[in-house]
């Protein structure tokens, strides 16, 4: 609740004088049938009276005057009419204008928060369930606050004053309004009873919902090329039709509501008019007081209709509440020191020291003592069989994730010490899936270095090996890229999140795989451009092929998650089992 108080705190004016003018909404409400009730009492019967005993001059003259009583007993209560209409689309924008500007202020929250996260956090919780945190949940916020404040101020005030006044007008008939209470409640008990329970299954059948509807369309390709069409259809018909089966639950329980709501408005004016009637024929109750009564009993069940509006409304917006909180309480795994280290954009020598890693929900460690120094102006390569941590280790540089045990410097200063923006911006990350945002590709390669100029940024495409075929596009640099990049080819993708990284100009890079999706020619121009042009760089490569690496100044062989060889091609291929493996499978003895 907190942080929605403190998302509140700057509309506080706007909440005070909503509520200010609902309290003269409901004012004028009771105002009304009073006004009725005196055109019927003095206006109708009164003079009534007075004319039918009168005669001649004296019964044209108090005609007369009854006329103009009612006239402008009438034009008071239009005057009040138009005012009450006046005030209630004051409200209404208020509350519109004070409902949507919070709703965009924590969604801005959110996903700031959302932003900050590491992967530990977007582990915690699923993309889909962040994106109906975001949106759907923060809606439901939305609305609890527009609509509560309008009832919390304006149904007690309708429900107090409609009893008091009620009161005034025909004590002995409170019972009547008594009843119609009780029944009220009842009612409301039995559908907060039934419904409630089902709010908080709705909110996460719309996460799950989500989730399949999100996987079934990003894996299309896949669904098509596996023909598993029908099983994603079953999939997402069956999330699909639970979450219709509860929300139709709960909305046929509300819709309930109505028609009982109405038969009682309904039968407790007939109840007021035969208990009524009989007082009337004794004198004891005038006409205008009984019509008075049936609006303010009309009034003080419509308050408890509007309560339990609220009763409603309120679990769920409160389970929205706390899946919001969920997140910004999420408390971001990793953080900056208060005084971190900032390191000069130079010369960088990272070493891992004795490094162990599990994983924050996996089990079991996937690092193991890993040790190695990797110096600038040399490339160090890594390699290993799939899934041995070749990028779990190079997450570790940037802090994706923290080390569980020993440390990762940068020239000898631990990268937990270091400020955060401080250590990406001296890293140029290729990762192993290339992800382009949508937008164009100069878009895309300013993204890392918004100053460079396009000299810059067409060297970088050299560099990259993606100069080419950019240039044979007719749009060139401002060719356009669709979401994930899915536009380009996986070879185009991977030379554009080459040169955006070396477009950042770091003492770091790492390219984590990032030359699977070239021909063997590529391969070796953009490793020879690499080494040309980064000649300063600590360059960290992690590769599959033996051939993309067999160059490089140190090589490090991972299996299993450990070190099992440490040294250049030529020391390897003598000592290094492991890497005698992987070499003889790829390679032909003379290449070797
Ligand atoms: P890696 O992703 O580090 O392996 O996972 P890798 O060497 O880079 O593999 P390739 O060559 O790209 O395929 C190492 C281990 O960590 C686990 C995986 O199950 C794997 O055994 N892992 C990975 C997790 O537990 N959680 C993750 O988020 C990622
Ligand atoms: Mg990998």
């Amino acid at each position: 609740m907190k942080h929605i108080r403190k998302h509140v705190k700057p509309y506080l004016p706007l909440l005070i004088s909503s509520i200010i003018f609902i309290a003269i909404q409901a004012y004028l409400n009771l105002v009304l049938p009073n006004i009725m009730s005196q055109i019927v009492n003095v206006g109708i019967q009164d003079y009534s009276q007075k004319i039918a005993l009168a005669s001649g001059a004296v019964a044209e003259s108090l005609k007369l005057e009854q006329q103009q009583y009612i006239i402008i007993t009438g034009a008071k209560m239009l005057c009040v009419a138009i005012f009450t209409g006046v005030v209630t689309l004051l409200i209404q924008y208020i509350n519109a204008k004070m409902g949507t500007g919070l709703a965009r202020d924590l969604r801005n929250t959110i996903f700031s928060k959302i932003e900050s996260f590491s992967s530990a956090e977007f582990d915690k919780f699923s993309t889909a369930s962040l994106i109906t945190r975001t949106t759907n949940d923060v809606q439901q916020v939305q609305m609890m606050l527009t609509m509560g404040v309008r009832t919390i101020v304006f149904a007690p005030l309708m429900g107090i004053g409609g009893v008091v006044m009620a009161m005034k007008k025909a004590p002995s008939m409170a019972w009547i309004n008594a009843l119609s209470v009780i029944m009220v409640i009842g009612l409301i008990m039995i559908v907060y009873s039934l419904a409630v329970p089902r709010f908080k299954l709705i909110q996460t059948l719309i996460d799950k919902l989500n989730l399949v509807a999100r996987e079934s369309l990003s894996g299309l390709m896949v669904v098509r090329a596996f023909s598993t069409q029908k099983y994603e259809e079953e999939r997402f018909d069956k999330a699909s039709r639970e979450y219709k089966q509860n929300n139709l639950f709960v909305n046929r329980i509300m819709s309930l509501m109505g028609p009982t709501m109405t038969l009682l408005q309904n039968i407790v004016p007939v109840v007021i008019i035969w208990i009524a009637a009989e007082k009337i024929a004794n004198s004891q109750l005038l006409v205008g007081d009984m019509m008075a009564y049936i609006q303010y009993s009309g009034n003080i069940m419509g308050a408890f209709m509007m309560i339990s509006g609220i009763f409603v409304m309120f679990p769920r917006a409160m389970v929205s509440v706390n899946r919001i909180s969920e997140v910004l309480d999420t408390e971001n795994v990793i953080t900056e020191k208060e005084n971190p280290v900032i390191l000069p954009i130079d010369k960088c020598e990272v070493s891992f020291n004795n490094v162990s890693f599990t994983y924050p929900l996996g089990e079991g460690e996937v690092l193991k003592n890993i040790s190695f120094v990797a110096k600038p102006g040399q490339v160090t390569a890594i390699i290993g069989s799939t899934g041995c941590g070749k990028t779990s280790l190079v997450n570790l540089i940037s802090r994706f994730y923290d080390v569980t045990k020993g440390s990762v410097k940068i020239n000898g200063i631990d990268v937990r010490d270091m400020s955060l923006k401080n250590l990406r911006d001296l890293i140029g990350y290729v990762p192993q899936k290339s992800i382009l945002l949508s937008g164009t590709i100069r878009s895309n390669l300013q993204s890392a270095n918004q100053e460079a100029t396009d000299v810059e940024m067409e060297k970088a495409c050299e560099i990259a090996q993606a100069k080419e075929f950019i240039e044979r596009k007719e749009e060139k640099y401002d060719y356009p890229i669709s979401q994930g990049g899915t536009n380009v080819s996986g070879g185009q993708r991977q030379r554009i999140a080459i040169a955006r990284a070396v477009m950042k100009m770091s003492p770091v890079y790492i390219f984590d795989d990032s030359f699977s999706a070239l021909d063997f020619s590529t391969d070796l121009k953009l490793r020879k451009a690499l080494k040309e042009n980064l000649s300063n760089a600590t360059i960290i490569i992690v590769g599959q092929r033996v051939a993309s690496i067999m160059d490089a100044d140190q090589i490090i062989v991972m299996d299993e998650g450990k070190i099992v060889g440490k040294g250049t091609h030529k020391e390897l291929i003598k000592h290094c089992e492991e890497y005698q493996q992987i070499a003889y499978s790829q390679l032909s003895k003379e290449e070797v």
